[in-house]
């Protein structure tokens, strides 16, 4: 497992020493950055030494753009994790900055990133640290710690740098880590529109989260990731290919002409069932007390894209207002998927547009929980899940990494 520890300035960077020992003695390969501060409180040598490669310390540095230059560095790593993380260091990458280094790797970065922050108690207390650590948290990095007790500088409180030996555990437990390395993953997301006449359409309150949230996690796994989106506001992934469409019939031809170059199909689009037969060019006029709107059914694109000759690794969602069970087993069995992730919709928690959810998957012979938690989060996990089962199918287009 290659590793890419940035070590910015804090008291805590001697730890980051120990860390880097713990890893290589576990297997990993690490390569450390250091910041400018970082370095009065460590010699450079010092991680040099240990990690057996040479310490990066500048954004532009002729010899090392050769040797390794920053994108190559973040394409190399595994695990990006920033030990000790300072509140400036935190800020910068929260807010996207990319004046030095580590900030640039972090924008770099398409790997699961870690960061275990180190700072005084007040500044961790302090409001504008605490948003800037929930942003980060949003955008999917880790936060491991603070731990709480004595700090160097006389207070006590949550400021502490997590011990080295947890923080090795838990970057080697990393479940994403190029588990879909090689791969080609299509997932769809959001809602689709489906117009009645010129200024109205019928859709649903589907926001986007969970799919985008999926094809990010599909991302730090390693795959090329290509996303099928309805109308959503969510901000373009980056390094993703996003197809935007609107309608059901724009989704179902968008990713049953790609499904076949896939290895995996991710369906938690909120796809209309029905669709008006009729669309009005002009604007339907307020007369009759009642109006009728014939609907057609919508060609089921999960169901399709099971049957193609060249199927992808095939995983739909359900989304179900009550016995959620009997329904997600119904569409396994109907729809033929490999698997299917099914939540519970309508309620107050979890589902449509909220940031939390939970799922129920099931596939041939088995099932497992995932439990109420961030989309961010769910999506890594289902995405484990689906590479530890791909992994167990006789017929596998390419090897895992
Ligand atoms: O987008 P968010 O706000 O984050 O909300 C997430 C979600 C609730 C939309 C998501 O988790 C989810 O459940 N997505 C599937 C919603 C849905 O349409 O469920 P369904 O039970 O009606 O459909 C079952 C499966 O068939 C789904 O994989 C769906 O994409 C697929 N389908 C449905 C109709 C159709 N014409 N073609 C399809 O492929």
């Amino acid at each position: 497992m290659n590793i890419l520890l940035a070590v910015s300035g804090g008291i805590a960077a001697y730890k980051s020493a120990e860390l880097v020992r713990l890893l290589r003695k576990r297997g990993a390969d690490v390569r450390v950055v250091m910041t400018r501060s970082a370095r009065e409180f460590v010699a450079p040598l010092t991680f040099q030494a240990l990690s057996g490669s040479p310490v990066h310390t500048e954004l532009l540095d002729a010899d090392e753009e050769n040797a390794m230059g920053h994108i190559n560095l973040a394409r190399w790593a595994d695990v990006l994790i920033i030990a000790p993380a300072t509140a400036n260091s935190i800020a910068k990458c929260s807010h996207g900055l990319a004046d030095d280094l580590l900030s640039t790797l972090y924008l770099a970065a398409t790997c699961p990133v870690y960061i275990a922050p180190a700072m005084n108690q007040a500044m961790w207390n302090k409001a504008v640290t605490q948003e800037n650590i929930q942003k980060l948290k949003s955008h999917g990095v880790t936060v491991i710690g603070p731990a709480q007790g004595d700090q160097a500088c006389g207070e006590t409180g949550f400021g502490r740098m997590s011990e080295p030996l947890e923080i090795c555990e838990r970057l080697l437990a990393e479940p994403l880590v190029r588990r879909l390395q090689g791969l080609k993953v299509l997932i769809s997301a959001g809602p689709t529109r489906e117009p009645l006449d010129s200024v109205r359409y019928i859709t649903n309150r589907s926001s986007g989260k969970m799919g985008y949230a999926l094809a990010d996690a599909a991302l730090k796994a390693g795959a090329q990731v290509t996303l099928v989106s309805g109308p959503v506001q969510l901000a373009a992934p980056v390094n993703i290919e996003v197809i935007r469409v609107e309608t059901a019939s724009q989704m179902y031809a968008a990713i049953i002409s790609r499904a076949p170059e896939h290895d995996i199909y991710i369906g938690a689009a909120a796809v209309a069932d029905y669709s008006p037969v009729v669309m009005q060019s002009e604007k339907i006029k307020k007369q009759a007390e009642q109006i009728t709107l014939t609907l057609q059914k919508t060609r089921d694109i999960l169901a399709e894209v099971a049957q193609l000759e060249h199927r992808p690794f095939t995983v739909g969602f359900a989304a179900e207002t009550h016995d959620l069970e009997r329904y997600a087993q119904d569409k396994l069995a109907r729809k033929k998927p490999d698997m299917i992730a099914a939540n519970w919709v309508g309620g107050d928690q979890g589902g449509f547009d909220s940031d939390q959810n939970a799922l129920q998957v099931f596939w041939k012979n088995g099932q497992k929980t995932l439990a109420m938690t961030g989309k961010n989060q769910l999506a890594a996990q289902l995405i484990s899940l689906i590479a530890e089962r791909l992994s167990e199918k006789p017929v596998l287009k390419k090897p895992l990494g």
